[in-house]
């Protein structure tokens, strides 16, 4: 039977600067899920990409001396070298200046010409170039009395100064969905994840909608709109088409049309909490009124803020600031599996989290040095030790019998599968470290060392050793799409690396399939202990 589609993308981001440590979190994110579903037997497509058009990228381009597209070309490398240090496992990488991208846009414009929804007339109002989002008069007076900058026009959203446009533009009737809208969110409340945002989103919309404008003539960094070459398309209209393009829409290939039916809808967008209603609101409004299905879900994760360890408050992470940390700062203290531990288990995914160097340095060295590569190191070494390199050979019925690690694992899959569905990390992360603690535990109870001092306990001893690496070996599953390259290692050493890629977690998670009398290597710590000699950064 062919295997189910799962489709999951991450934004696609501006490359108007290298890639931060917000834009890798939503990344990471998405890659846990990623790894997570082809573990549980899906046919993953994971997306990524850039966001080429724009007045903002237009501007990096210019300061830097360069056309546009050469400015995008030079950036690329930057966005895909990071996805590759730190272990995304995406499928395809999306850039909105590419031809399919091209072809998708202009293909949308005639669909929505034909709809019946899309109109031309002027634009008169302001337009936040960082954002890409258009303001009315309304809005931006009242955060002119909010920022007490009377005179001056600031965003309402980030507060930085505002562009006039006057100009003619195409515009989508975005005005006319606000019942579907409504309709969408009441009929599936799981639209918007987790659930407060939904809250969020659906009072904005039954605040009433304006109509969209959807196109630009004022600068020419854009996909022209086929029937009117004056006009560029606004890059939001084209940005949100890439999810669509990458599984190949506009096209019309008997393949294409075959890629687009399975893959089409996505189950899961994740964007950050800025960008919501660009996906809950705009997106699904355009793709009702093009006759498209809707995405399954979008997934709003929160903001990175950095902890002030004075106060212990967390701020906006900024260079002005002094306070923004690069990716690469941290990967330099936690190595890349670290890394994605730390941000996918500490920081819950869809509140804002303040992070700090202390606090990363804690969670590696109480979580991965003291507890998840301890135990490893210890259970492989006294396997070796005592059963001559080896693990050691299994007595029949060894698996049933009792023990508190046994009866911990036993549905440790579907108790950690529930939360890894949601996206819920730190849950699932928890359900993984209860067994992780309670094999240190073991240790100290049964004290293997002392049941070898008598050659009458053999079977005891080997039956001690067989639960701490079934154990391991569960929990090395486990934690794969946190840290893929540690738990394939983990496993490896075991003697059971040709296990790591499993598509049936659930069965690969079933106590006793632990294999006996096979070689084990000791190897390096897996997660040496950091000194604190980072943390009062
Ligand atoms: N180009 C648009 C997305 C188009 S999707 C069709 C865009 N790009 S972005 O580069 O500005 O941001 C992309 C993502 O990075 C957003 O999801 C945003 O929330 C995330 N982050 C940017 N700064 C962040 C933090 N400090 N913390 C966490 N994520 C943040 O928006």
């Amino acid at each position: 039977m062919a295997k189910p589609s799962f489709f999951i993308t991450t934004p696609i981001y501006y490359v108007n600067a290298r890639p931060h440590l917000g834009t890798a979190y939503s990344t990471v994110l998405c890659d846990v899920e990623a790894r997570y579903r082809r573990a549980t037997g899906y046919d993953v497509k994971f997306l990524t990409g850039m966001d080429e058009h724009g007045e903002k990228v237009a501007e990096a381009a210019a300061e830097h001396g360069m056309t546009p597209q050469e400015w995008c070309d030079s950036q690329a490398p930057f966005f895909e070298g990071l996805w590759r240090q730190l272990e995304i496992s995406n499928d395809d990488f999306i850039r909105t200046t590419e031809q399919r991208q091209h072809d998708a846009v202009q293909h949308l414009w005639e669909r929505m010409r034909e709809s019946g929804y899309l109109y031309k007339g002027s634009y008169d109002g302001w337009y936040c170039v960082p954002e890409e989002t258009y303001f009315t008069e309304t809005q931006v007076t009242k955060s002119d009395e909010e920022h007490h900058s009377e005179g001056r026009h600031l965003c309402p959203d980030c507060g930085r100064p505002l562009e006039r446009v006057r100009e003619e533009s195409y515009f989508f009737r975005l005005s006319a969905f606000q019942d579907r809208l409504l309709k969408l969110y009441d009929e599936h409340p799981g639209f918007v994840q987790p659930d407060f945002r939904m809250n969020e989103v659906r009072s904005f919309v039954e605040g009433g909608l304006q109509d969209l404008s959807v196109s630009r003539t004022s600068f020419d960094w854009g996909i022209p709109v086929p029937f009117d070459e004056r006009h560029v398309t606004y890059v939001w209209f084209d940005a949100l088409l890439n999810y669509m393009t990458a599984v190949g829409y506009g096209v019309g290939t008997p393949d294409a049309k075959a890629e687009l039916a399975y893959r089409w809808p996505a189950q899961c967008h994740v964007v950050g909490k800025d960008i919501i209603r660009f996906h809950c609101v705009i997106w699904p409004a355009m793709l009702m009124a093009i006759g498209e299905e809707l995405p399954e879900h979008v997934f709003a994760h929160g903001f990175l803020m950095v902890r002030n360890e004075e106060t212990g408050q967390g701020e906006k992470m900024s260079k002005s600031r002094g306070n923004a940390i690069a990716p690469q700062d941290v990967i330099d203290l936690l190595g890349v599996e670290g890394y994605r531990y730390y941000f996918m288990t500490d920081v819950v995914p869809g509140e804002d989290g303040a992070i700090s160097f202390s606090r990363m340095e804690q969670v590696y060295n109480a979580d991965l040095a003291n507890s998840w590569g301890n135990l490893v190191s210890r259970a492989l070494n006294m396997s070796a030790k005592y059963f001559d390199g080896k693990t050691p050979v299994l007595a029949d019925g060894w698996a049933d019998e009792q023990s508190p690690l046994r009866e911990i694992a036993q549905g440790i899959e579907g108790r950690y599968a529930k939360h890894m569905d949601r996206l819920e990390y730190v849950q699932a992360k928890d359900v993984v470290m209860e067994l992780v603690h309670a094999a240190n535990h073991y240790v100290e109870d049964s004290a293997p060392w002392a049941v070898a001092k008598d050659p009458a306990r053999a079977g005891e001893l080997a039956q001690i050793i067989a639960n701490l690496l079934e154990s391991i070996r569960i929990c090395a599953h486990l934690l794969t799409p946190f840290m893929p390259k540690t738990s394939a290692e983990v496993l490896r050493r075991m003697g059971a690396g040709e296990e790591a890629d499993t598509t049936d977690l659930a069965s690969a998670c079933e106590w006793g399939r632990l294999v006996g009398g096979v070689e084990v290597t000791k190897g390096d710590a897996l997660f040496p202990r950091l000194a604190s000699a980072k943390s009062g950064k």
